[in-house]
């Protein structure tokens, strides 16, 4: 049985990333901008953490998939072709009422205004295009119209032909990209959830029309596992295949792997057939053909592609809920209780590996501290801390989701030893710093 949600958890979550520098309200200091956020600077280790593991996983560890950096600005014939000039929409109503906005297809009664409760006050629906659109050159017309890309996944599909010819990849193959996307979102919200601004880490995998339904399965399940073997409990995932009603102009079948987020099951990533249509539709509307042709079966095909699009913002938020736990502890080296409130991340995903923190700030600790730092800077993310009592400062760290605390104190000046302090048992352990990368390397790699 799954685990309910806790709706208390988003508050704690969204405080923790003010407090700790994971995530700033954008523009903060003008009274914010319109649910846009900056990360930080444990944040944007923490993102870059996220965007590295998938990467390694999709790109580093296969011979099968090669990666694409595509611009963001694109002309009108991109969207034209793909569909999204006509289709990218959501349904907008207004209530008459209080002048609120919202989604139709996102409200539970669509008769009921969420906000001031009155009932049938919906103006007709209308369809809302969701692309930014701006002008590139110092002229604003009809030529010069340019897009923000909703996706990134048409800079893989218009490449297509470029990435198959230089790298020499044949179908079963992929193209991966990690970047930002925009949609001007009618209802953005839940902190980092759903902004207008955000990144995604998407994989078109290309295959010949007749396996389409077999690697279909197989990514459903490959992307699935790659949250849990990140430290995600697995009931707290779920696959939930889409109904007919529900997809996307482009694809035959969908299922989004979803995460039980305080306020209930919401997608973290979709996994699309988007059958031969981008390929078929850049072919028409640019006049290259994009098909393929396989000597083996002396065939000519348009491949189908099997997408997984992930949101690499909104996967980091997964990992910040899911690692969030807090505990009755005694108070390290008092004995008074106290709770600890600590961030139980894969230690992939930990902004800092390691926090090298001198018990005091005389200098004679710095010398062996930096020597420390020096040593595990070249192989580790770390933070370094020198004021404030030792136990405030592992507090801070628990709270930061780093894995190991070296302490160095005056005994260190004796026998060359420092204390290492693991984050979720508290325990502690006395190493040589000479065998120090040798002890942590096993637990970090
Ligand atoms: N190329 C297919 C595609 O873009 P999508 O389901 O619209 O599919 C993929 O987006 C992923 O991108 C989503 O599962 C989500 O994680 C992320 N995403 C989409 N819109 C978002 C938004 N407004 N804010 C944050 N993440 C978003």
């Amino acid at each position: 049985m799954s685990p309910a949600p806790d709706p208390a958890l988003f508050d704690k979550v969204v405080n923790l990333c003010k407090r700790r520098g994971f995530v700033f309200p954008s523009a903060e200091i003008y009274g914010g901008f319109r649910s846009t956020y900056d990360y930080g600077p444990v944040g944007v280790l923490l993102l870059r953490n996220v965007k590295d593991a998938w990467w390694r996983s999709m790109v580093q560890l296969r011979h099968d998939i090669v990666g694409l950096d595509a611009a963001i600005l694109s002309p009108p014939a991109i969207w034209e072709a793909s569909g999204h000039l006509k289709n990218f929409t959501d349904p907008l109503v207004d209530c008459r009422k209080c002048r609120e906005r919202f989604r139709l297809d996102k409200l539970d009664d669509p008769d009921e205004c969420p906000n001031c409760h009155a009932k049938g006050s919906f103006t007709e629906a209308r369809q809302f295009n969701l692309m930014f659109k701006t002008y590139a050159g110092p002229v604003e017309g009809t030529g010069a119209e340019v897009y923000l890309r909703p996706e990134t996944a048409q800079g893989m599909f218009v490449n297509f032909k470029n990435v198959m010819e230089t790298s020499r990849k044949r179908p079963p193959f992929g193209i991966a990209q990690i970047g930002k996307s925009f949609r001007n979102e009618i209802t953005p919200g839940n902190f980092v959830f759903r902004t207008r601004e955000f990144e995604q880490m998407e994989m078109e995998y290309f295959v010949p029309p007749d396996e389409a339904g077999k690697w279909y399965e197989y990514w459903r399940h490959e992307r699935l596992r790659w949250y849990v073997d990140l430290g995600i409990p697995e009931d707290q995932l779920r696959l939930r295949a889409h109904d007919e009603e529900e997809l996307s102009h482009y694809s035959s079948a969908t299922s989004d792997v979803e995460f039980l987020f305080p306020w209930g099951w919401d997608e973290l990533e979709g996994i699309a057939n988007r059958t031969d249509y981008d390929l078929r539709q850049h072919a028409k509307a640019s006049g290259e053909s994009l098909d393929y042709f396989d000597q083996a079966l002396g065939e000519r095909y348009v491949p189908y592609v099997i997408e997984p699009a992930a949101g690499a913002t909104r996967t980091a938020m997964a990992f910040l809920m899911a690692a969030y736990d807090e505990e009755e502890v005694a108070r390290e080296g008092q004995g008074q209780g106290e709770t600890r409130t600590v961030l139980r991340f894969h230690h992939r995903i930990a902004p800092y590996k390691v926090a090298v923190l001198p018990l005091s700030k005389k200098p004679e600790l710095q010398e062996p501290a930096n020597e420390v730092l020096g040593l595990l800077q070249q192989d580790y993310m770390c933070d370094y801390d020198e004021t404030q009592a030792i136990g405030r400062r592992y507090r801070r760290q628990d709270e930061l989701g780093t894995p190991f605390c070296v302490t160095i104190d005056f005994e260190t000046l004796e026998d060359r030893a420092v204390t290492v302090r693991h984050r979720d048992s508290m325990a502690q352990d006395r190493v040589a710093i000479d065998g120090l990368a040798d002890y942590l390397s096993p637990k970090l790699s």
